[in-house]
C-alpha cells in the first residue's frame, strides 16, 4: 500500500529526533487507520471492526497489535487517545500529521521523474495526507500539472468541503466498497487541498467496481477498490469534460488488498 511511505516517514523522523535530543525512544506509535497504514511498523494500531480481514490479519501477521474501534472517525480518535495514555505511546495521525503528508508527497517525485510528461495526476483521498503531499511536491516543481482527488459520491466530503470553500466534514459517511478513502478530510490536510488541488470528481460504488475489475482483468494488477476510485474518476463524465490538453493522466493505484475471501466464486459453488 501506499500507505507506507507517510508512515516510514513519520516513524523515523520520531526516532531521529528522539536521538538529536539525546532523549529515549517512544515507548510504542499509536495510530489509527483503516487498515492499510497499519502494515509495517510495530505498533499499536486502533482498526474499525468492518475493517477488511485480510487487512486485519496482515497488521497482527507485521507483529502490531490490533485495538478494534467502531467504524466511525470518533470512535478511532478516542480509542487511539485511550491506547496512547494507556502505553505512553506516541499518536502517528495516519493523515494530519506533517511527516506522513511529506512522505506521501514522495508519490510525486517518484511520479515527475518516471513519467515527466504527465499533464495530470488523479489521487484517491480518504484523510487526504496522500493528496496533500503529492500535490503540494507538483504545484512545487511542476505546477503546469494538475492535480484532481478522486471520491466516492458515498464519501464525498473533500467535495462537499471544495464546493463550499470550508471544511464540511461527512458525520455519518454512508458505506461504500472504497473502505480506505471513507474518513474524512482534516484540519492540516484541507487548507493544501482547498489551495492546490485543482477538482474533485466524485463516483458511484458502481462505477468503482466496474473500474476495479477493468484493472484486474486488463491490467492483470490486482488493486483494491480504493484505488480503483481513481481510475472510475478518470472514466467518468465529468473528467472527460476537462479540457482536452490533458493527454498524459497517471491515476495513483494507491492498495491492493483485497479480501479474497470476498470474491464469492472463490468460495461458492464445486470446487
Ligand atoms: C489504499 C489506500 N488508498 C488511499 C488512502 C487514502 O489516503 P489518505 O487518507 O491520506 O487520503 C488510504 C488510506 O488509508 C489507503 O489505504
Amino acid at each position: 500500500s501506499s500507505q507506507i511511505r507517510g508512515a516510514l516517514n513519520a516513524v523515523r523522523s520520531l526516532v531521529e529526533g528522539s536521538g538529536r535530543a539525546g532523549g529515549e525512544l517512544p515507548r510504542a506509535v499509536v495510530t489509527h487507520s483503516s487498515g492499510n497504514h497499519g502494515q509495517g511498523i510495530p505498533a499499536y494500531i486502533v482498526v474499525p471492526r468492518t475493517a477488511p480481514r485480510c487487512k486485519q490479519a496482515a497488521i497482527r501477521a507485521y507483529g502490531a497489535t490490533l485495538v478494534p474501534c467502531e467504524p466511525s472517525d470518533e470512535s478511532r480518535a478516542e480509542t487511539a487517545a485511550r491506547v496512547v495514555q494507556e502505553t505512553g505511546g506516541v499518536m502517528v495521525h495516519p493523515n494530519q500529521e506533517p511527516a506522513v503528508i511529506a512522505g506521501q508527497g514522495t508519490i510525486a517525485l517518484e511520479v515527475l521523474e518516471q513519467a515527466p510528461e504527465v499533464n495530470a495526476v488523479v489521487v484517491p483521498v480518504g484523510g487526504g495526507g496522500m493528496i496533500a503531499g503529492i500535490a503540494t511536491a507538483i504545484k512545487a516543481l511542476r505546477p503546469d500539472v494538475k492535480v484532481f482527488a478522486a471520491e466516492p459520491c458515498n464519501a464525498d466530503d473533500c467535495y462537499q468541503s471544495k464546493l463550499r470553500g470550508e471544511l464540511t466534514p461527512s458525520l455519518n459517511p454512508r458505506e461504500t466498497i472504497a473502505d480506505a478513502v471513507r474518513t474524512n478530510i482534516g484540519p492540516n490536510t484541507w487548507p493544501i487541498i482547498r489551495d492546490l488541488v485543482d477538482d474533485v470528481v466524485t463516483v458511484s460504488e458502481e462505477e468503482i467496481k466496474r473500474a476495479t475489475r477493468l484493472v484486474w482483468e486488463r491490467m492483470k494488477l490486482l488493486i483494491e477498490p480504493t484505488a480503483g476510485v481513481g481510475v472510475a474518476a478518470a472514466l467518468s463524465e465529468q473528467f472527460q469534460a476537462f479540457p482536452r490538453d490533458l493527454e498524459h493522466i497517471c491515476i495513483v493505484l494507491c492498495g491492493g488488498n483485497v479480501d479474497l475471501s470476498s470474491l464469492t466464486w472463490l468460495t461458492e459453488g464445486p470446487g
